[in-house]
């Protein structure tokens, strides 16, 4: 088995099962909008969007006109939905690319059929009501009212959709989800009667599988393709596949004396004679410093502890006195090595964040391969 020093392999039939299961869940016509921004929460946006439309997604989303554009680059086709705050250099970015794009500014709106580029198709505006996650949006129904009618009564603009987000949809006993949910409920039942072939959307991953009153016209999933968790638990029971697993290698096995310490600033010594591993994937891998001494490793299908200080470059393992690892073996930083794996997830719980912040942390320089 060739081995590598910091390798990121991408199971993209993994994706398109999670976006089949997801798909399977969903209620009425509700279709799948597979979010890919952020490259595809590390995993490579052009590959995930791939897998996730051959997995059953119709929509894609992303944060950025320049995401949007990225993936029209690789050809990939359909609707794509550009989430985030546009200027307006990005808008006509967004629009260039045929994407569908979020207002809740009438002067945004005015600026939309204003400035579309010649040759492209009516913008298409979806309406973005602020229920209660407090970031963008207008929290105003009556402003919400005003742009939806500012872009529907524009011949040179198109009235696509309506939206929220939620801020709590992962917290199971919150009472915020059910406050949102309402609110936006009622708004939709109100907007469809004046519009009735509005696209209604408003579920994350973990509000579509909490609760299908969320799922409307469209959800937007974006961890759960993945096969990570929304719920930073474990992905399994809720039949979801991980995509992602990061590699490396033993580069270098060394014998330790009781009391002979690894890494900047002697954060560990040996507590007896030891055989230590080192590791060439570091935080500028993005395999975080706060996971000094605080992780563990596989190799040869067992668990061994990451000792020492995290460097920009390698990282050390404990790999025991009567360890027969030699230079070469292969190890598992996130995935499985026989009975053995480390989730995403509990990496996240360590570092005390989510399982999303893991994966779009892995920097440009860890290789991503695509499997099967
Ligand atoms: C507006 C919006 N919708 C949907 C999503 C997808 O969320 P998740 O990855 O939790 O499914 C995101 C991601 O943060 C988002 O910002």
């Amino acid at each position: 088995m060739t081995v590598e020093r910091a390798l990121a392999r991408i199971d993209v039939g993994a994706i398109e099962r999670n976006c089949a299961q997801l798909r399977s869940l969903l209620t009425g016509n509700a279709e799948l909008c597979a979010v890919v921004k952020a490259d595809g929460y590390g995993h490579g946006a052009v590959w995930a969007a791939r897998a996730a439309l051959a997995g059953g997604a119709s929509w894609l989303g992303v944060a950025t006109a320049a995401e949007a554009e990225d993936l029209r680059r690789h050809g990939l086709p359909g609707p794509i939905l550009v989430m985030g705050a546009l200027t307006p250099e990005e808008m006509r970015t967004a629009l260039e690319a045929d994407a569908d794009v979020v207002a809740w500014k009438q002067e945004f709106v005015r600026l939309l059929a204003e400035r579309a580029p010649p040759g492209t198709r009516a913008p298409r505006v979806h309406v973005k009501l602020d229920t209660g996650m407090g970031r963008l949006g207008t929290s105003d129904p009556a402003e919400a009212r005003a742009v939806a009618a500012a872009a529907a009564s524009d011949e040179r603009l198109v009235l696509a959709g309506l939206m929220t987000h939620f801020a709590t949809a992962d917290e199971p006993e919150d009472e915020h989800f059910p406050y949102q949910l309402e609110r936006f409920s009622r708004f939709a039942a109100e907007m469809r009667e004046s519009y009735p072939g509005l696209r209604v959307h408003a579920a994350n991953s973990a509000a579509a599988y909490r609760d299908s009153a969320a799922h409307f016209d469209m959800v937007r999933c974006g961890i759960a393709i993945y096969g990570l968790d929304p719920f930073h638990e474990d992905p399994a029971p809720r039949g979801l596949e991980p995509a992602l697993s990061l590699c490396s290698y033993v580069a270098s096995v060394k014998r330790f004396e009781a009391g002979e310490s690894a890494g900047y600033g002697r954060t560990w010594r040996a507590a007896e004679p030891t055989l230590v591993g080192a590791l060439p994937i570091g935080y500028g891998d993005g395999w975080r410093r706060g996971l000094s001494n605080a992780s563990d490793v596989l190799v040869q299908g067992r668990r061994h502890p990451l000792v020492g200080t995290i460097s920009m470059d390698n990282v050390t393992v404990d790999l025991g006195a009567d360890s027969e690892v030699e230079p070469g073996e292969p190890a598992v930083l996130i995935g499985r090595q026989d009975d053995e794996r480390i989730l995403c997830e509990e990496i996240a719980r360590r570092l005390a964040t989510i399982n999303y912040e893991i994966t779009c942390g892995l920097s440009p320089r860890v290789r991503r391969v695509y499997d099967r």
